[in-house]
């Protein structure tokens, strides 16, 4: 008997490796991950509850109730609600590439996807990491904003639209990457209209931009519930 569960054991651990060399860290990230998520549910489930916990397993990379204080993550507090559910359905589906998010989306159902958008829209957004202040660059940035019209989409604290999420006291590296991405077209806006705008500007201007949004602090936006 204990010897049977000895051999189960080793090979599964033997299994296990050879899975996690054929598929390389990536994978292994997010089956850890999964893995995380899956124990979670199984402790909230004993304490009488299932939902709407799951974001904890968020927290390691997007901060406690979805804002993190680093600026290369991406804070989810205060986005709107069809953002954030089009956003993981992008990575699921592989629309839009991450190492990270990619696995982990796929493995969340449709359901989930939708409670945790809803979780994460319901919290209070913060600025996330206010970068050393470079007066040049936040006018340059200040003066792009305005210029280019960012508010029609980003609403009027820049904190989320109906057209476009949060990009106010998003992180600077978080910002810059995104607008770079977009600009070279490694990420595609269904839209098309964020591509667009991004390849009209200069890479000084987007650094500029980075670090003037990542200085503001966000507002509280009312987003209507969706069914
Ligand atoms: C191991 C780190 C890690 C964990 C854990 C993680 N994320 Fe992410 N997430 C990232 C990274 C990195 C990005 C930025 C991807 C990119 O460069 O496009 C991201 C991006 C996102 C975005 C897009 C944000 C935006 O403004 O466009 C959403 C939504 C998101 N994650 C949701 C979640 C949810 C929900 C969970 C928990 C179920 C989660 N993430 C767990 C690393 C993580
Ligand atoms: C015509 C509407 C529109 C305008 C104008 C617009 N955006 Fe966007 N923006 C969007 C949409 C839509 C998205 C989300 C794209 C997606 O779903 O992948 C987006 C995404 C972004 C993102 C990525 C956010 C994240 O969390 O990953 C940044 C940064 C951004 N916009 C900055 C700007 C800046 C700066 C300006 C002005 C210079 C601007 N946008 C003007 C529509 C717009």
């Amino acid at each position: 008997m204990k010897r049977a569960f000895l051999i189960g054991t080793v090979t599964v651990v033997t299994a296990l490796t050879a899975v996690a060399v054929a598929v390389g860290p990536d994978m292994l990230a997010g089956y850890r991950f999964m893995d995380t998520l899956d124990r979670h549910f199984v402790s909230y489930e004993t304490n009488g509850g299932a939902w709407p916990q799951i974001q904890d397993s968020c927290a390691l990379c997007h901060g406690v109730n979805g804002q993190p204080s680093n600026g290369q993550y991406a804070a989810l507090a205060g986005q709107p609600i069809p953002y954030i559910e089009a956003q993981l359905h992008a990575f699921a589906q592989g629309r839009r590439h991450s190492p990270q998010m990619g696995p982990l989306a796929a493995n969340l159902s449709d359901v989930q996807i939708k409670a945790l958008a809803e979780y994460f829209s319901r919290q209070a957004p913060n600025t996330t990491e206010v970068p050393e202040h470079d007066e040049t660059l936040t006018q340059r940035g200040q003066a792009t904003v305005s210029a280019r019209g960012c508010t029609a989409c980003h609403g009027e604290n820049l904190s989320g639209g109906l057209l476009g999420p949060r990009i106010a006291g998003q992180g600077e590296g978080y910002l810059l990457d995104q607008l770079k991405a977009l600009k070279q077209g490694q990420r595609q806006d269904p839209s098309q209209a964020m591509n667009a705008m991004a390849s009209m500007l200069s890479e000084d201007e987007l650094s500029a931009v980075a670090h003037y949004l990542a200085g503001l602090k966000p507002s509280r936006t009312e987003f209507p519930r969706q069914h």
